[in-house]
């Protein structure tokens, strides 16, 4: 390769990986504030809806009532055991008042952060249990049964 064309493929190469790390938000972990890595975990997440959710940080599943019917079912087998069948809190904190321990959850990709990465204790990740794709309609289950302060509801802003 002369060195003319090697700098063009050096140049449209770096511009790619320039482009891509623009692209998507960076979602970091709740309590270590490391970069969380979707590389790993159970199969069969990246779907549109979360590739569209990585770009633009909007659940593209809030208010589409066959996703929250699926999230309401996937929430009763993942996480009612801790959090109570209507999220009301038990073992784990209420996920449906605007009382948030970490406030980023309050926003979808703060909540998301949460689910993926885990937070402390009990609050393992839920990323062998769950894919990207489940863990956003159970993210729009939790967002319909809302029983907060309107004005607290980031994800809406
Ligand atoms: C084994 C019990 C357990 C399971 C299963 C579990 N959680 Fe948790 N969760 C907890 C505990 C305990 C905490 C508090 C951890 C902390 O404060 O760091 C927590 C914290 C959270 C928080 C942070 C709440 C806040 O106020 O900031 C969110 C969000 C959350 N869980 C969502 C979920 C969802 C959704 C699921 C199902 C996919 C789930 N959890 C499954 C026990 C659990």
């Amino acid at each position: 390769m002369k060195a003319s064309q090697f700098l063009a493929v050096l140049l449209a190469g770096t511009a790619l990986i320039a482009g891509r790390a623009g692209a998507d938000i960076a979602f970091r972990h709740a309590v270590t504030g490391e970069t969380l890595n979707f590389e790993y975990g159970k199969p069969g997440g990246d779907t549109d809806a979360f590739k569209k959710f990585k770009e633009t940080g909007k659940n593209p599943y809030n208010g589409d009532k066959t996703a929250i019917e699926k999230g309401h079912s996937l929430y009763l087998s993942a996480c009612s055991g801790c959090h109570g069948h209507e999220a009301e809190g038990k073992l784990g904190p209420g996920l449906a008042d605007d009382y948030w321990t970490y406030p980023r959850g309050a926003t979808d990709v703060g909540l998301f952060e949460i689910l993926w990465g885990g937070a402390q204790g009990m609050m393992g990740p839920q990323n062998t249990n769950l894919n990207a794709d489940e863990m956003l309609r159970i993210m729009a289950w939790l967002r319909s049964i809302y029983k907060g302060d309107p004005a607290k509801a980031e994800w809406l802003k």
